[in-house]
């Protein structure tokens, strides 16, 4: 496609289904895959962002000096489209996407693009990238928005500069083992997070943070890492990449977010779903004790979506937790599946159409 003949996002898809890509679609993980276009906007400390545009795919020049490089001054977003039956993409959620780069942007001390900035920056990646779209069922196309500091920088202090940069890949399962139920480690002696700190917003720094842990826990065949409170060390936070359910009886709890616990959008959507399907909902804090006599545990992500646990570690006794058809998991997990690819009617407003 050349650049001149990509269209502003609007209007129905331009899927016709014969620009294919050399893609299987029936068994696409998460993995880096280069699509044809990004979108890039820059600006000036102390300024806003005014205007972006989307350009060919390609590496970035920087500075070695650039604020992000030295001093981990960047958020980041990942939000998915997919591809509805008749050929037309659903974005979901991407104001709530805006909303909370906003906030991390204002604790990295980042300007920030607006929100219509920021949809529309996802909506022209998506479109853009329309042929890296996967067919119903089959996957998404994960949007990930980078907000950074570009500019050189050496005393420890806001960058001069910075990039707004939105790319996307065709992703499927999160996890190499598919849809296998997860088998977590509760850690207990590292935090991914701690009272006053930044893992209540999406920075570049909380993920590497947690990469020691998980190639641990993977050596030793688990699949993540459930991280606890970093001054009791006794209350449930979260999962590397995602968030943490709880289901006792007909009583669904999950960690509040009083800011050392990410707010994720599929955590909060699945809050409204459990309520809507009749659930009580209850964001507390839940001990480790309590997580070891539930009835089911999930994990919830943009990424993972919605995940089941088959079984925790702790203190090397393994509980094991119901899983499958039956499963309020799986409940839970199909109703906003359905409604992030246009199989179930959405009364919410969650989806953006492009
Ligand atoms: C997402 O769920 O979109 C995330 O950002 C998790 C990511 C680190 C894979």
């Amino acid at each position: 496609t050349p650049l001149s003949t990509v269209k502003r996002a609007s209007g129905p898809s331009s899927y016709n289904g014969d620009e294919n890509v050399d893609m299987d679609w029936d068994n696409l993980g998460f993995s880096p895959v280069p699509t044809d276009f990004m979108y890039i906007m820059k600006c000036c400390r102390d300024e806003n962002f005014i205007q972006g545009k989307l350009t060919r795919y390609a590496n970035i020049e920087m500075s070695p000096f650039a604020g992000i490089l030295n001093y981990g001054q960047g958020i980041f977003e990942g939000l998915k489209a997919n591809r509805k039956e008749d050929g037309s993409l659903l974005l979901f959620r991407p104001d709530q996407h805006a909303i909370r780069m906003k906030i991390g942007a204002e604790r990295l001390c980042m300007p920030s693009p607006s929100i219509d900035q920021f949809i529309d920056a996802a909506k022209q990646t998506a479109f853009a990238n329309d042929r890296w779209v996967p067919p119903p069922r089959k996957g998404s196309l994960y949007i990930r928005p980078l907000l950074f500091g570009s500019g050189p920088v050496l005393g420890v202090g806001p960058a001069p500069e910075f990039m707004f940069l939105t790319y996307a890949s065709p992703v499927g399962n999160y996890f190499k083992q598919g849809k296998a139920p997860l088998n977590l480690y509760v850690e207990e002696e590292l935090v991914r997070a701690f009272p006053g700190g930044v893992g209540g917003v999406k920075t570049i720094s909380n993920y590497g943070a947690v990469m020691k842990e998980l190639l641990r826990a993977k050596s030793q065949g688990f699949s993540d890492v459930l991280y606890l409170d970093s001054v009791n060390k006794k209350y449930l936070e979260e999962v590397s990449a995602s968030n943490i359910f709880v289901l006792k009886g007909d009583v669904i709890s999950t960690p509040p977010t009083s800011g050392t616990i990410l707010p994720g959008i599929t955590r909060k959507s699945i809050i409204e779903i459990a309520h809507d399907l009749g659930y009580q909902v209850e964001e507390r804090r839940i001990s480790v004790n309590e997580l070891m006599e539930a009835d089911e545990v999930f994990c919830t992500g943009t990424a993972v979506g919605v995940a089941s646990v088959g079984s925790v570690t702790y203190k090397g006794k393994r509980i094991e937790f119901k899983v499958g058809e039956n499963s309020v998991c799986q409940a839970l997990g199909s109703t906003l599946v359905g409604i992030q690819t246009g199989l179930i009617e959405d009364k919410k407003g969650w989806i953006f159409n492009i």
